[in-house]
């Protein structure tokens, strides 16, 4: 089989950054993109140690000419794109909705809502032409309950989950396969210095480590979950059953 091209935004750091490094050891090409250009080029050095097919974007996934940069730097690489991991995004300080400022609220909904979607609508004409991709957008488990005091957040995300429920029946008559995760708490630096009792962290009573959405990322850009389309994806321990 062709080796499969990986596109990954928000790769400089946790589950970003476990995706990329598993994907590695899995024979993928990887395309890794991150705001933040010294933590991009850190994980790309870490796949480098299994992975020579490998580059780094540095682009903000907010703007519209950073995300045809990051499109058109897989294609140069690698000459198509087989897979997108839409999975860039930020927290906003927690507040609630009637102290949440509006610079704020602009700000995690134009990296997490619009950059979801400039990625989708860019990534999707390439694979429509070929007939052929995978795409998994990180939501979360905010994506599919309110959370007090994250507003923004929790509407960023819930549009996550509208964009590709929407994709998946657009493009899947066009071989193209569009699902959402919905990670809970998830050990990265985006819940450092988050204080969470065992009972607020769901039935398994902790965190996710990331390898643990990895994992299921990894399952779902693979082959083994061909008939995987439109699906919102829970991982997390069980917190909105
Ligand atoms: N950690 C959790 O508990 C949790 C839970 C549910 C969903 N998520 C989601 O998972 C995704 C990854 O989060 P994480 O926990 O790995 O966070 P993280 O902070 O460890 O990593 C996020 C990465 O995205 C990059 N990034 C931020 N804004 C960007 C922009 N405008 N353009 C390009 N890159 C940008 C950052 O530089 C960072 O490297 C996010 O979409 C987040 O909302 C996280």
């Amino acid at each position: 089989m062709e080796q499969q091209v990986v596109i990954i935004t928000g790769a400089g750091s946790g589950i970003g950054r476990e995706t990329a490094k598993l994907l590695a050891t899995k024979d993928k090409a990887l395309v890794l993109v991150d705001f933040d250009e010294r933590s991009g080029q850190d994980t790309l050095n870490a796949v480098k140690e299994h992975q020579q097919q490998a580059i780094f974007v540095q682009a903000d996934v907010s703007k519209s000419q950073d995300v045809k940069k990051y499109v058109d730097a897989a294609k140069e690489a690698f000459g198509r794109i087989d897979a997108f991991i839409n999975n860039a995004g930020i927290l906003s300080p927690p507040s609630l909705l009637g102290d949440l400022d509006e610079e704020t609220f602009d700000r995690v909904i134009s990296v997490n809502l619009k950059g979801a979607f400039l990625g989708l609508k860019y990534v999707l004409k390439e694979m429509e032409q070929r007939q052929s991709g995978v795409i998994v957008n990180t939501a979360s488990a905010a994506g599919i309950q309110g959370q007090p005091h994250m507003g923004g957040y929790s509407a960023s995300k819930h549009g996550v989950i509208g964009l590709t429920k929407t994709a998946a029946i657009e493009y899947g008559p066009s071989g193209v396969r569009v699902n959402a995760i919905c990670p809970g708490g998830v050990i990265t630096n985006m819940t450092k210095g988050f204080e969470s009792s065992p009972e607020e962290n769901g039935p398994l009573r902790r965190l996710a480590n990331p390898t643990e959405i990895a994992n299921v990322i990894a399952f779902l850009i693979s082959e083994e979950s061909s008939y995987v389309n439109g699906a919102v994806v829970t991982i997390d321990g069980g917190l909105t059953s």
